[in-house]
C-alpha cells in the first residue's frame, strides 16, 4: 500500500550535528553516512581524502585553511527512517551561516570530546539550540583515547549547559580497553557498531569478563551508581530541550555509533511545527511550504550555478510543480530540485516535511525566502546578524565598478557577505560576523569574477537595523542621521555608528528608535 503523507512525514529526522572543532564531527558524519549505505564502505583514509579533494575543491581557501566552509546537507534511510544531517562550518567565522542552518532542524547531535569536555564552540552552538528549544542528544566521543571519568562529563553538562543528563548507554572499559557499550535502560550490550543488535544481559557483572582484571569491579559499582544516581530518560524533557540522553562511544573505532542512530530514529522528533506570520504551520499539511535557508553558489566549478537549500515545512513537493515566492508573489517553477548524498546529487522527484531540497536558480531566491502553493504566508525566525565588521571594498581597477556591484549583490544574496548602500550614494559597505569571510569574499571575487580587490577600514564600526512604531519617528531620525545611514539588501534601513559609544549615545538621544542587533527575516 502506498505510504500516506502523515506516515512519510514521520519517519523523516531532520538534524545537525554540533561540535567544536576537531571533536570528530566530520568522522561521525562518514560513519553515519556509511550506515546509511550513503557512502560506500570507504575505510576512514578514504572518507578523509573524499572530503578533502571533492567536498573541498570548489573553494582554495578551505583548504588552505583546513576548515569547512561549506554548509551542505546530507540523506540517507537507515531502519526505516529517512534521515537528513545538516552539516554546519566548524570555523565560528561562518557562525551565522551555522545559525541559520540551525532553524532548519528538528533536533541536533552535540559531540564531545572526552577528554576535553564541554569547550566554547560547544557551549555556543547549544545556547542556540537553547533559544529555539531543539532538542539534542550528546554523542561523547573519542573513548578509545585517555578521556574524563564519565561521572564527570555528565556533571559538566548539567553544570554548563543546565541541561539534565540521562545517560542511555555506559562505556566497557576506556582508552585502551574500551570495548563497547552497555544499556542500562534494557541491559543490551554491543561491542562494535558491527553488532546489529545488542545482547542482552543479567547485569554488568555478566559482561564485565570482557576487561581486565583490574577493571572489573570499577565497572559493576559505576554501572550500578549510574543507575542509581543519573536521571532516568525522560522523552518529554528532552522534547522540550531540558534533558539529553547521553552515549557514549568512538566514531573513529566504529562504538556508539549504531547507538546513536537508533536514538536519533526512537528519540527525535519528527518534523516540527512552523512558525508563519499568519499561521502555525503543521507538516503532516497537504500543501507544501518552505523556507529558504543556505544559499550557495558553484558548489560545482563545473556547473557555475547556484542552489537554494530549502527545509520543507509541510506537505509534499513534487518536482515539476509550482511554487509561490512569498517576497515577490511570483510563481517558480520547481523543475530540478535535488537531494544530496555525501557529494553526489540527484533529482529529487519527490520529497516531504522535514526534507532539505537544493532548488536551482539564478538569483530568484534568497535567504528567508518561503514558498507555498498559493497561500499568502511567510515562515518566520531566519536570523541576520549584525556585522562586526565593517570595510570598505577597494577595486584596483576602477573601470569595473558595475562590475563590482553586481558581484557583491550576488555575493550578499548568497550570505556570503552582507551589503549596505548609504543614503548619501558613497560607496557601499560590506558587513561580515568573522574576518574569515572578508578573505572568503576576496577569494571569490578575484577567481569568479575576476575582480581582484582589496579592504579598506570604514569610519563606521557598528550597525543596527533600525525601526520605530510611529513611521514618522524612523523618518525624522533618517533624515537627521542621513550621513550614517544605510539600506541593507532588502532595502530596511541600518544605522552605523562609529563605536558602541555613539550607539549608546544615539539610542539615549533618540529612544523612539529601535536599534536590533539582530534582524529576522520576513
Ligand atoms: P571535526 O570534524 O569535529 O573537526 O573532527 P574530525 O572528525 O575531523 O576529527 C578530528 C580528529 O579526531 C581526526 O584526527 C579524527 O580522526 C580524530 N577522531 C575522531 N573521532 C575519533 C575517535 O573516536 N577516536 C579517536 N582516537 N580519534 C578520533 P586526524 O585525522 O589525525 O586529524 P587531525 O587530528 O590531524 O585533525
Amino acid at each position: 500500500m502506498a505510504e500516506t503523507l502523515a506516515e512519510a512525514v514521520s519517519r523523516r529526522r531532520t538534524f545537525a550535528i554540533i561540535a567544536h572543532p576537531d571533536a570528530g564531527k566530520t568522522t561521525l558524519t562518514e560513519k553515519l553516512l556509511l550506515f546509511g549505505g550513503a557512502i560506500q564502505l570507504a575505510g576512514e583514509v578514504k572518507a578523509k581524502k573524499d572530503r578533502i579533494q571533492t567536498r573541498s575543491d570548489w573553494m582554495k581557501i578551505e583548504r588552505e585553511r583546513g576548515i569547512s566552509v561549506v554548509t551542505s546537507v546530507m540523506t540517507f534511510e537507515y531502519d526505516g527512517n529517512v534521515f537528513n544531517i545538516l552539516d554546519t562550518p566548524g570555523h565560528e567565522d561562518f557562525a551565522d551561516d551555522t545559525y541559520r542552518t540551525l532553524t532548519a532542524v528538528d533536533a541536533a547531535v552535540m559531540v564531545i570530546d572526552a577528554a576535553k569536555g564541554i569547550e566554547p564552540r560547544t557551549l555556543k552552538l547549544f545556547e542556540v539550540c537553547r533559544m529555539r528549544d531543539i532538542p539534542i542528544i550528546t554523542f561523547i566521543n573519542k573513548m578509545d583515547r585517555e578521556s574524563r571519568d564519565p561521572f564527570e562529563i555528565l556533571d559538566e553538562v548539567e553544570e554548563k549547559l543546565a541541561l539534565d543528563t540521562a545517560p542511555v548507554t555506559w562505556p566497557i572499559g576506556r582508552s585502551k580497553t574500551f570495548c563497547g557499550s552497555y544499556n542500562l535502560a534494557d541491559n543490551t550490550v554491543r561491542g562494535s557498531d558491527t553488532e546489529i543488535v545488542g545482547t542482552k544481559v543479567n547485569g554488568p557483572q555478566a559482561v564485565a569478563s570482557r576487561l581486565p582484571e583490574n577493571e572489573r569491579d570499577d565497572f559493576v559499582n559505576e554501572v550500578e551508581l549510574a543507575r542509581e544516581a543519573c536521571r532516568p530518560f525522560d522523552r518529554q524533557s528532552f522534547l522540550e530541550g531540558h534533558m539529553t540522553p547521553v552515549f557514549f562511544g568512538s566514531a573513529l573505532r566504529n562504538f556508539g555509533v549504531r547507538d546513536l542512530i537508533n536514538a536519533l530514529g526512537d528519540f527525535a522528533p519528527p518534523p516540527r511545527d512552523q512558525v508563519a506570520d499568519v499561521r502555525t504551520v503543521h507538516a503532516a499539511e497537504e500543501k507544501m511550504t518552505a523556507f529558504v535557508f543556505k544559499i550557495q553558489a558553484n558548489m560545482d566549478p563545473n556547473h557555475r550555478d547556484r542552489i537554494a537549500f530549502a527545509r520543507i515545512c509541510s506537505g509534499k513537493l513534487e518536482r515539476g510543480m509550482k511554487a509561490r515566492l512569498a517576497r515577490t508573489g511570483k510563481q517558480l517553477g520547481l523543475t530540478a530540485p535535488q537531494f544530496f548524498f555525501a557529494s553526489q546529487r540527484q533529482l529529487a522527484d519527490t520529497a516531504f516535511a522535514g526534507d532539505v531540497v537544493g532548488i536551482p536558480n539564478h538569483g530568484t531566491l534568497r535567504i528567508g525566502d518561503t514558498l507555498t502553493e498559493g497561500e499568502a504566508l511567510v515562515f518566520q525566525g531566519v536570523p541576520n546578524f549584525s556585522p562586526e565588521i565593517l570595510r570598505r571594498v577597494r577595486l584596483e581597477d576602477a573601470m569595473k565598478a558595475k562590475k563590482l556591484k553586481e558581484a557583491l549583490q550576488q555575493m550578499a544574496e548568497e550570505g556570503v557577505v552582507q551589503l549596505f548602500s548609504p543614503e548619501d550614494g558613497s560607496p557601499a559597505i560590506v558587513g561580515v560576523v568573522g574576518a574569515l569571510q572578508l578573505d572568503v569574499l576576496k577569494e571569490r571575487l578575484s577567481a569568479e569574477y575576476g575582480l581582484p580587490v582589496s579592504f579598506e577600514i570604514s569610519r563606521f564600526s557598528v550597525c543596527r537595523w533600525i525601526s520605530a512604531d510611529k513611521p514618522e519617528d524612523l523618518d525624522k531620525f533618517v533624515t537627521a542621521r542621513r550621513g550614517d545611514i544605510a539600506r541593507d539588501l532588502d532595502g530596511d534601513p541600518v544605522f552605523l555608528a562609529q563605536d558602541s559609544f555613539s550607539l549608546r549615545y544615539e539610542s539615549e538621544r533618540y529612544p523612539a528608535i529601535k536599534m536590533a542587533a539582530i534582524k529576522e527575516y520576513h
